[in-house]
């Protein structure tokens, strides 16, 4: 199965890349049959949308066209997001505005939301209500909050809080069994329906 992981914050390094490289390598050496491939918005690789997109222009065309190759060949998706001034960051809205239903429709997501305090609630409420109309990512139930995001998934075990870090590692792990459960339950969906509808190439 492939499975996309999506760090969305921009910063370079980032506490979103460090969790998407924990979960790389964890599919890597403890699943079978995972092909993980990791995309990172540190630096902002992908410009604003603007209307050229729509315009099939030549520059939008190339730069898009790894990722839409990418992105149509996953399963299904992690979903890592930051929470910056209580919001996702724009970069990782501006990445639903550029893949569309044929790269992501209905096709099952796993968020992962991360603060360095208290947060991380807001990014999670804020993708399930305005990132999937159009797309038709399909959000699983499961989610994962990482608060104090910088004293787990540490490499180095002395800079972890090891009771946090043992408990978001379990969850995690069963929360990824729980994605690829949806990944092939979804497969077989998008294999035996009609999922395109030009007439309704939109969500309401
Ligand atoms: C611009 C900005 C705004 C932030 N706003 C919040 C916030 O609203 N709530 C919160 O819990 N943490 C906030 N933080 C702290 C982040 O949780 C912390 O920096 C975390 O490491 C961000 O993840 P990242 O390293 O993947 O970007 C903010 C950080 C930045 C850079």
């Amino acid at each position: 199965m492939k499975i996309s992981i999506i760090s969305g914050s921009h910063r370079n390094p980032s506490q979103s890349e460090k969790i998407g490289r924990y979960i790389e390598s964890l599919f890597q050496n403890e699943f079978t049959d995972v092909a993980p491939f990791l995309y990172l918005l540190a630096d902002n690789p992908l410009p604003l949308w603007d209307q050229s997109v729509w315009e099939s222009d030549e520059k939008w065309i190339k730069r898009l066209a790894p990722l839409k190759e990418r992105f149509s060949n996953s399963d299904a998706f992690v979903i890592i997001t930051p929470e910056w001034h209580g919001q996702v960051p724009a970069g990782l809205k501006n990445l639903f505005l550029l893949f569309n239903r044929f790269e992501l429709g209905h096709k099952p997501a796993f968020i992962i939301s991360v603060s360095s305090g208290n947060g991380g609630a807001y990014p999670v409420a804020e993708l399930r209500m305005s990132s999937y109309k159009n797309n038709r990512l399909c959000y699983i139930p499961e989610q994962l909050i990482i608060r104090d995001v910088e004293n787990v998934f540490n490499d180095n075990a002395e800079d972890n809080d090891e009771k946090s870090d043992i408990y978001y590692k379990e969850r995690l792990h069963w929360c990824l069994n729980i994605l690829l459960g949806y990944g092939k339950a979804l497969k077989t969906m998008r294999d035996e329906t009609e999922i395109h509808n030009d007439k309704f190439s939109n969500g309401m």
